[in-house]
């Protein structure tokens, strides 16, 4: 069923005015419950930049029966340090140098907290800078190694490096290493299907595994994400699978393999003005003409705000217009004119991605049964 009405409705009767960004509680739920009932042998872990709030990230973990994390900014990774204490965050990237030494510096004085953190190193050199910073501070770090298992995004390439790597690791008695991240984001977009790809990148991930000469058991072996996490059912290297976006399902995971996932949440924003045809300066007349066409008859919408990575989900084939420009402030829509919308009612997008996206809103309104029921804070950025 088309959420769009009963999300208005919730809209008007909070009496919101402004751009909003929806999360609709009762799809995140069933989103929720169906990647519970997938029954992935992995454990989950969940991507904060796609999730990027507290109370959010509480409702799938604890629908998901995971406290395992992953994070890719300082800010928000200092959020979660602060918040939670029974986590265990595996970065997405390897950070800065000046990040970690920020870092460490803030919860120099509790070591528990920092023991939850895997960091991310995918070279020598910025393992000498880790090391260094861990001797200077006088504190432990656990280590995993980013390997490149065909996304070209950098990590070791090569698993003869990696047994080096692990030793200069563990010849301080300050760092552990913990185990490997392999993101395979790009067999998903393999030409001809994923099959192919996903099989050499799990070949390449196995080599990499066999160079640890560790049993994989005692090891975080991390990869796959939204489009990919479906693909690891049987036969995956993996036994800790990533993902985020697919809770709330933005557009750009509109894909095969996660069709049955729901879209989770929109920007919804008032139309401030409507009128009849579509009118650009300086080609007034031929636009005016062409949007009278019979069969194509459009007229204009201008909303409050725009601009957004965003694509148009309602009104039905509400679009941009090709020569009008875009807008933040007030975005120029058109619409077939037969469209009942109309002046103060809500305009709803899909978000393309949720990492930007979500955090561009203030707090996050959450409609729960026709109702906006709660707000969930932003991390800050
Ligand atoms: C290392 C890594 N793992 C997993 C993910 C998957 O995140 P999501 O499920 O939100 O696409 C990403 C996304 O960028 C990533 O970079």
């Amino acid at each position: 069923m088309e959420p769009y009405a009963s999300l208005a409705h919730a809209l008007d009767i909070a009496g919101r005015a402004h751009p909003t960004l929806l999360i609709d509680a009762n799809r995140l739920d069933a989103n929720l419950q169906r990647l519970k009932a997938r029954q992935l042998p992995q454990a989950l872990r969940l991507v904060v930049k796609s999730l990027p709030s507290l109370p959010l990230l509480d409702t799938c973990m604890a629908a998901l029966d995971t406290r395992r994390l992953m994070s890719f900014h300082a800010p928000f990774l200092a959020q979660l340090l602060r918040r939670y204490q029974d986590v265990d965050v595996l970065l997405g990237k390897p950070l800065p140098a000046a990040a970690l030494r920020q870092l460490l510096t803030e919860f120099r004085d509790q070591p528990a907290r920092l023991e939850q953190v895997q960091w991310l190193v995918d070279s020598e050199q910025r393992l000498a800078q880790y090391r260094a910073l861990a001797e200077e501070l006088g504190l432990a770090l656990r280590i995993a190694v980013e390997i490149n298992i065909g996304l070209r995004r950098g990590g070791l390439d090569q698993p003869q490096q990696l047994a080096a790597l692990i030793s200069a690791i563990e010849s301080s008695g300050r760092l552990t290493f913990t185990g490997l991240m392999g993101y395979d984001a790009h067999t998903a977009k393999a030409p001809g299907g994923p099959g192919r790809a996903l099989a050499a990148a799990n070949r390449r991930y196995r080599a990499f595994l066999s160079a640890c000469e560790r049993a994989p058991e005692s090891l975080t072996l991390n990869g796959a994400g939204s489009p990919t996490h479906v693909l690891h059912a049987q036969d995956s290297p993996l036994n800790d699978v990533s993902l985020g976006s697919v809770l709330l399902k933005p557009s750009d995971f509109d894909l095969p393999q996660l069709a049955e996932y729901q879209p989770a949440c929109w920007i919804a924003t008032p139309v401030l003005k409507r009128q009849p045809g579509v009118s650009v300066p300086f080609l007034s007349a031929w636009t005016r003409l062409s949007s009278r066409l019979p069969g194509r008859r459009r007229d204009s919408l201008f909303l409050y705000g725009g601009r957004w990575m965003a694509k148009p989900d309602w009104p039905r084939d509400m679009a941009p217009h090709a020569l009008y420009g875009l807008s933040s402030n007030q975005q120029l829509m058109t619409v077939p004119a037969d469209s009942d919308i109309t002046v103060d009612d809500w305009a709803f997008f899909r978000p393309t991605q949720s990492e930007a996206v979500l955090l561009q809103f203030g707090d996050l309104q959450v409609a729960r049964n026709g109702v906006l029921c709660e707000r969930w804070p932003v991390l800050e950025n």
